[in-house]
């Protein structure tokens, strides 16, 4: 019987309703007021104070298709899902309960009868599990259902006893599992073979006993009650005749959106599998009101979108493609759950914001992982790896340890505890750091500042501070401070560094390696070479080059700002900035990365602007002149009552404590030499000025002419040039793919004549030296249309791995079975693995004994072939 998702949900809470069950539609992922739970992971979440006692409904009995969420906390899948046909983050519950009204008995045969009668599954195919010590159940099921012995065990406390946290209710429990048929690799609950995918838990009935509590103890609960779940995906799966959940109508088609989205047409890859389940718990997650963040349950919803972008990226997307899904999804679930459309800008422009934020930094951080991994002695990324990773681009633990699986590494997770603990004394000791300095360093000094028109001068030592302590005197050699009544040197304030020089006195000179303010006096921290006593006069002498530079970019800023309203619109603010000696960076509100063509009109309107060699002009004027003036201020700063408003023409007016270039021309070149964005909605651009722009461009034009050298051609051809590279190489990598092709087709060839009889049945087993482990199955494919009635075995090894690979022609595979061909062989190099009756492929570790496991299979054959 073929049902779809919707029909079978629909199927189920309606055979409950009729036996007197309540229909409760599902509650949010967030539980309600319990902090013992991150989120709804099971249906009997939101009942669980009724099974407490400590709620009461007007039912006794109810249904429900609950969304749940296993992502984080005690039941977590995020990890698997992609790996296994089964596992997801997000999935719905359905689920029948009882408050104290029916218990054991009616809940075993409601399962069995809906199972059986209402979606007519073969009794045969079902397998049923009990709690080691729980005869009642057994004998239920033995006695009145009449499950034959061979298909029921007893299993501990590891899979038979439920519990929905580390607290709260829990009880044993009784699985029906469905036997997905002998071409699937498994083997029945309680095997070794347990966790293949051939036996499938599908219903989860539990006999709610007691309340776990905090320190361990089991508390009876009120009444004995029923909770049972069933994955709506699992048996939407059995229904529609496919093993993998992912193969079911609602993955499908979230994998055929994705497959469009990311651009492939292979719509197989695992990665796509990942997308269309994440693309379910992202939404519902937005619906439900979390939004990334990074902490709780903000962080795992970015990490899970963080996962899903970065398997986009692996097929090829290129650009935001994940908030392309909430579409399909809606048209697959938006019937049962209303909210999904109701919410749908929400949760596409979260999803779309998130994206954007992560691709900025995605490649940066893939390109330094691989980099490492390169490099790597054993299979572990190291913890400190890791934590870059994390802290610099944004790559949560488990996306890490994801790709590492993907190559078959780990990730040493202690190291990165560590690294972190570190940084947060780090940051812990800065701070403090910071608030001593402060709170160590008083004055009531207040410094007369000389430096908008000169650079040198002469004043007088009204302070002096050693260790953080007010001193007479500074000793030759010392570290300290000076504060003179008025000095030339600016410092540190509204983006622009402190200045650099010395002070000249007594014949020595006090070398000055910053300025900076405490409260109203300027600080000149340095060392001296001679004695200072309060009240000597220095000479003070700011290191001009220096501040000249400082200068330049300094008043540089103020034309881009003004530029880049022009450009982009009135949204753009300053949000901060950084103005050195040697480049400036300028932070701005914008919404998106600035285009290339965008930078140029920049860079051209400025250096317009620098050729008008416009004269500046400073006014002191009261805030509210200014204001009326139209200069422009930064929002949220706190002004003094007179401000200072710097004048560039028509062309910019902007209040401002810095200093600045005479004329616009002292400014002489303006490039921009990077551009970023640091947060949601702001953006970076990093400038030079002056020679250190002339500099850079010098560079940039011998990086160009050591390529056209390279390439033996001229500066405009290289582009052409790289062009053409990259097109040979294409074809020569299409060579090299045709003639892997023909070397596995010759090898084929070679192999046909080693066919040998067993028992009248045609059987190559080889191995094959430095083949590639993909090309193996085509070969099998091909021996097998070659000898038309027969079995192959082939092997390979690289490295410490071995690929084994078996094919059966159909005729065949009633005597022999490909997957239990290949296992005789990968027993014996420490493997295992499974397939179809036709095909069937293993791994396996030990190469060493490779010789030996295909000389067993070889026997295995002849016996099973004679028998
Ligand atoms: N609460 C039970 C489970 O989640 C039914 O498996």
């Amino acid at each position: 019987m073929s049902m779809n998702s919707a029909q079978i949900r629909e199927k189920f809470l309606q055979f409950f309703a009729d036996r007197g069950h309540q229909r409760v539609p599902s509650a949010s992922m967030i539980p309600g007021n319990d902090p013992t739970l991150l989120f709804t992971n099971a249906g009997m979440v939101p009942f669980k104070d009724v099974f407490l006692g400590t709620d009461k409904r007007r039912y006794t009995r109810a249904t429900s298709a609950q969304r749940c969420l296993r992502a984080g906390g005690k039941h977590n899948d995020l990890e698997n899902v992609g790996y296994t046909a089964r596992h997801h983050t997000f999935f719905e519950m359905l689920g029948n309960f009882s408050f104290g009204d029916y218990f054991k008995r009616e809940a075993i045969q409601y399962a069995w009868h809906f199972l059986t009668e209402e979606l007519q599954l073969p009794a045969e195919k079902l397998w049923v599990t009990v709690f080691t010590e729980d005869d009642e159940a057994y004998d239920i099921w033995v006695k009145e259902i009449g499950i034959p012995e061979s298909r029921i065990s007893r299993i501990g406390e590891s899979d038979n006893f439920w519990s929905m946290g580390d607290t709260g209710p829990c009880g044993p429990c009784s699985e029906v599992f469905y036997d997905h048929g002998p071409e699937v690799w498994g083997g029945p609950p309680g095997t070794p073979e347990e966790d293949g995918d051939r036996y499938i838990e599908i219903w989860n009935l539990v006999f709610m006993q007691y309340n776990r509590q905090a320190d361990g103890s089991f508390e009876p609960l009120p009444d004995p009650s029923i909770d049972t779940g069933m994955g709506l995906e699992r048996i939407a799966a059995i229904l529609q005749g496919v093993h993998s959940n992912y193969e079911t109508d609602t993955f499908q088609a979230l994998i055929h959106a994705a497959a469009k989205a990311v651009g492939v047409t292979d719509t197989e890859s695992k990665s796509l599998r990942v997308i269309a389940d994440h693309i379910r718990s992202c939404s519902f997650l937005i619906v439900d009101g979390v939004m990334p963040s990074n902490e709780g349950r903000g962080y795992v919803l970015r990490r899970i979108i963080r996962r899903a972008v970065r398997h986009g990226h692996l097929l090829g997307a290129k650009g935001a493609f994940f908030y392309q899904l909430v579409d399909e999804l809606i048209q697959q679930m938006g019937d049962a759950y209303p909210e999904l459309e109701q919410k749908r800008q929400v949760i596409e422009d979260a999803l779309q914001r998130e994206e954007q934020q992560f691709a900025r930094t995605l490649e940066r951080g893939l390109a330094i992982l691989n980099e490492e991994i390169k490099t790597l002695q054993d299979t572990v990324i190291p913890g400190d790896v890791v934590f870059k990773l994390y802290d610099t681009y944004g790559f949560p633990v488990d996306l890490t340890a994801d790709i590492a699986r993907e190559q078959e590494l780990t990730i040493d997770e202690p190291g990165f505890q560590q690294a972190m603990d570190q940084q947060r004394q780090r940051a812990q000791q800065s701070s403090q750091f910071g608030v001593d300095y402060n709170s160590q360093l008083k004055s009531s000094q207040q410094s007369k500042f000389l430096g908008y028109s000169d650079d040198q001068g002469q004043a007088a030592i009204v302070e002096l501070f050693k260790e953080g302590q007010p001193v007479e005197q500074l000793a030759t050699g010392e570290e300290g401070i000076v504060v003179l009544s008025e000095t030339p040197f600016y410092a540190e304030s509204g983006g622009q560094v402190g200045d650099t020089g010395k002070l000249v006195a007594n014949g020595g000179e006090f070398f000055v390696t910053d300025t900076q303010y405490i409260g109203k006096a300027i600080a000149h921290h340095g060392k001296a070479t001679t004695t200072l006593t309060l009240n000597d006069t220095v000479e003070a002498l700011v290191d001009a080059e220096r501040r000249n530079n400082i200068r330049r970019n300094h008043s540089a800023t103020h034309l881009l700002h003004a530029a880049l309203r022009n450009l982009l619109g009135d949204h753009v603010n300053q949000k901060g900035s950084l103005v050195e000696a040697d480049r400036m960076r300028f932070d701005f509100s914008h919404f998106e990365p600035l285009t290339q063509q965008q930078i140029t009109q920049l860079e051209q309107e400025v250096n317009t602007q620098i050729r008008a060699n416009i004269v500046l002009d400073t006014e002191l004027m009261s805030i509210d002149q200014a204001k009326a003036a139209g200069a422009m201020a930064l929002f949220g700063e706190k002004y003094d009552e007179q401000v200072r408003v710097v004048t560039m023409g028509d062309f910019s007016m902007e209040l401002c404590g810095g200093t600045h270039v005479r004329e616009t021309g002292d400014i002489g070149l303006f490039r921009i030499i990077n551009e970023t964005g640091i947060a949601s909605g702001v953006r970076r651009l990093e400038v030079m000025t002056g020679a250190a722009a002339i500099n850079y461009t010098q560079t940039q034009q011998q990086l160009l002419n050591q390529l056209a050298a390279e390439f033996k051609t001229d500066t405009e051809s290289v582009p052409e040039k790289v062009a053409q590279l990259q097109a040979k190489n294409k074809e020569l990598e299409r060579q090299k793919e045709q003639l892997q092709q023909k070397l596995a087709q010759q090898a084929g060839g070679g192999l046909i004549s080693q066919a040998t009889e067993i028992n009248g049945v045609k059987a190559i087993i080889a191995e094959l030296e430095d083949a590639d482990p993909k090309a193996l199955r085509g070969l099998v494919d091909d021996l097998k249309n070659q000898l038309s009635s027969g079995i192959v075995l082939l092997a390979t090894s690289q490295a410490n791995k071995v690929s084994l690979i078996a094919g059966v022609t159909k005729d065949l595979t009633a005597r022999v079975k490909a997957g239990d061909l290949v296992n005789q062989a990968a027993n014996v190099v420490g493997g295992k693995g499974g397939g179809r009756p036709d095909m069937a492929q293993a791994g396996g570790s030990n190469p060493e004994h490779l010789s030996e496991a295909l000389a067993t299979a070889t026997t295995w054959l002849e016996q099973t072939l004679n028998s």
